[in-house]
């Protein structure tokens, strides 16, 4: 059952804090849920995915709940689409000191938004970079090809979550949401059938699960679905690592009898 929920905490050590930014019943009527999330170190803040023009008014009051929105440095975008940054114009006039920084190719779309982004942008390089909130860093992880071709993940180093963009997504049943994976083989049916069609290569969904086994993440959290944690982080790496995706596996569902 979806349920209204304000934000949760994913990790807090009193310095650092990382917060899922929750949820509101008639989202699901809308579009694809999204999750949005929080990051704050100190006096200084970074919003990871901050989403969509009708997810505004609920991720801006429950960043509020927690931060003065003037201390967003940073609105980090995975990649270009609307349910990531179709909430753009929005942010920049609520968080009117944050930069924002997405891949280095979708630099120059930006301005299709109709936002003057210029002096506001930080084009990521293709190999990643770091972001400095308080006295913590979040790196950009590639994840190119998953499935945009400049995407990227966000690895918060002092709480050891990875927000890993539409990698982990899940599309729910109506009526049927959790915030957590509990059962993950359970789970894994709400997740095939979106990795199989929106992720472009297997070759890159194994070159990623390769390097974020050597982040070793406490959480993977994606941008839609539930959050792994625990024994759920190895299974749900186990399980890209041996999926089918994309263009290996195209040619059989679109053109054959
Ligand atoms: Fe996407
Ligand atoms: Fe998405």
């Amino acid at each position: 059952m979806i349920r209204n929920m304000n934000s949760y905490p994913l990790y807090d050590d009193g310095e650092h804090k990382v917060l899922w930014l929750g949820i509101e019943e008639a989202e699901d009527e809308k579009g694809i849920l999204t999750n949005q999330y929080l990051v704050i170190d100190g006096s200084e803040a970074a919003l990871i995915e901050p989403g969509g023009f009708f997810v505004f008014s609920r991720v801006l009051k429950n960043v509020s709940a927690h931060i003065n929105p003037t201390q967003i440095k940073y609105l980090l975008y995975s990649h270009q689409d609307p349910d990531v940054i179709a909430g753009l114009n929005l942010w920049f006039e609520y968080a009117p000191l944050a930069k924002i920084g997405i891949s280095e190719l979708w630099v120059r779309f930006l301005p299709h938004l109709a936002v003057m982004s210029a002096g506001r942008t930080i084009g990521i390089p293709d190999k990643g970079m770091e972001f400095q909130v308080g006295n913590s860093k979040i790196r950009a992880v590639p994840a190119h090809y998953l499935h945009s071709p400049g995407n990227f993940g966000f690895y918060d180093e002092k709480s050891g979550i990875l927000f890993s963009s539409d990698i982990g997504a899940a599309t729910f049943p109506e009526g049927e949401w959790y915030l957590f994976v509990e059962d993950f083989e359970e789970h894994e049916k709400y997740m095939e059938g979106f990795h199989r069609r929106y992720m472009s290569s297997t070759k890159a969904l194994r070159a990623w699960v390769r390097h974020v086994r050597k982040l070793n993440p406490t959480m993977i959290a994606p941008q839609h679905g539930a959050i792994f944690q625990d024994e759920n982080v190895g299974k749900f790496l186990d399980w890209l690592e041996n999926l089918e995706v994309g263009i290996d596996v195209f040619e059989k569902e679109f053109y054959e009898d």
